[in-house]
């Protein structure tokens, strides 16, 4: 959980944060398979944050929602628009509508089809969004938004452009963003998405293996590994081997691109989630890919409350990058 505030008129700060592990079997396959799990670790998460604020915005798995887009006439009355997004929806979903939860959000004149905006619709199950909002409210807290994971994870890359030559403009950027089980791969070329995939590749495999090693319970193991507190060993016989296969997963989900795409190379690598946070990570993969590669942080260019510890928060911010992007989503205050 992040909270992020105001700093002066136009800079964000980050006012707290706070990050429970969740334990494997809560969630599968993006979804929540052991609700009580999800909503103790809600619990201890929103103690530990320790704010008034009740507002959230969560996010859905990109595998959990479907997304078009369609073309909207630029004239177009709400109810014009109403009637062919509800007629798309149905098309696109594989039950009757009534069973679930459709948005659409205009990005813009097209550029293809003059008179004409591009618009995005996205689509899920109804039961996907609102098991979330339960755990939500079951802890006191108010969904007030509903995002997606790689749309969420495309607002975060909105803060980290600025470190890239002429702000991206021009460049094919893939973020890779490495949690415990899924490796979200988003790539934008001139700032724009042109490809999303997950891929079966997480810190979970490093813990189970550690745990296998050195005859550690899992959690014993997780904990050992964020702290790096292993025998000598660890290094050369489990780490390094982790971390040739993290980058050479890179490599195929890169190949997938470029097969599924007229693109044929990629200009920058930037590693999210909690994995970016292994030391050495960064410098295997550059030197495997002889590509850039760069460790998101989203709030390089944000201010950080003095109650945030400064240091910790530079080793933690790539694991919420999507955090991020959920928290700088703006809505309407009831
Ligand atoms: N300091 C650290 N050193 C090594 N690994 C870490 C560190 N911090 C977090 N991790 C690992 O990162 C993973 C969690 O990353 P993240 O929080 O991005 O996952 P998630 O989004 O919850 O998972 P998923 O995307 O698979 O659903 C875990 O495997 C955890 O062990
Ligand atoms: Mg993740």
């Amino acid at each position: 959980m992040l909270e992020l505030g105001r700093s002066g008129k136009d800079m964000r700060r980050v006012e707290r944060y706070a990050i429970v592990p969740l334990s494997k079997e809560a969630v599968a396959d993006g979804a929540i398979a052991k609700p009580d799990l999800v909503e103790a670790a809600l619990r201890e998460c929103w103690k530990a944050l320790d704010t008034h604020t009740r507002e959230v915005a969560l996010a859905l798995p990109a595998s959990a929602v479907i997304t078009k887009k369609i073309l909207l006439p630029a004239t177009a009355s709400e109810a014009e628009i109403d009637t062919q997004v509800t007629a798309e929806a149905n098309q696109m979903a594989a039950f009757s509508l009534d069973e679930v939860s459709l948005d659409y959000q205009v990005l813009g004149p097209s550029t293809r089809n003059p008179g004409e905006n591009d618009a995005l619709v996205v689509v899920s199950r109804r039961d996907r969004v609102e098991e979330r909002v339960a755990l939500a409210e079951a802890v006191g807290l108010k969904t007030v938004i509903m995002d997606v994971d790689a749309f969420a994870t495309l607002t975060a890359y909105g803060q980290m452009a600025f470190h890239l030559p002429d702000n991206g403009k021009g460049q094919t950027v893939a973020i890779i963003d490495i949690g415990a089980n899924t490796t979200h791969v988003n790539v934008l070329h001139d700032n724009q998405p042109v490809y999303q995939r997950e891929h079966a590749l997480g810190g979970n495999m490093l813990t189970n293996e550690i745990a296998r090693r050195f005859d550690l319970p899992t959690e014993e193991a997780e904990d050992a590994k964020r702290k790096s507190l292993l025998p000598d060993s660890y290094e050369s016989e489990v780490l390094q081997p982790f971390l040739d296969t993290v980058a050479l997963e890179i490599g195929r989900a890169l190949q997938l691109f470029f097969s599924a795409t007229s693109h044929q190379a990629v200009d920058h690598i930037l590693l999210a989630g909690g994995c970016a946070a292994i030391p050495g990570l960064d410098d295997v993969v550059h030197s495997k890919m002889q590509t850039s590669t760069l460790i998101a942080n989203p709030f390089a260019k944000m201010a950080v409350s003095s109650q945030v510890k400064a240091r910790q928060l530079a080793t933690e911010a790539p694991a919420l990058f999507v955090a991020c992007g959920l928290a700088l989503r703006k809505f309407d205050p009831a």
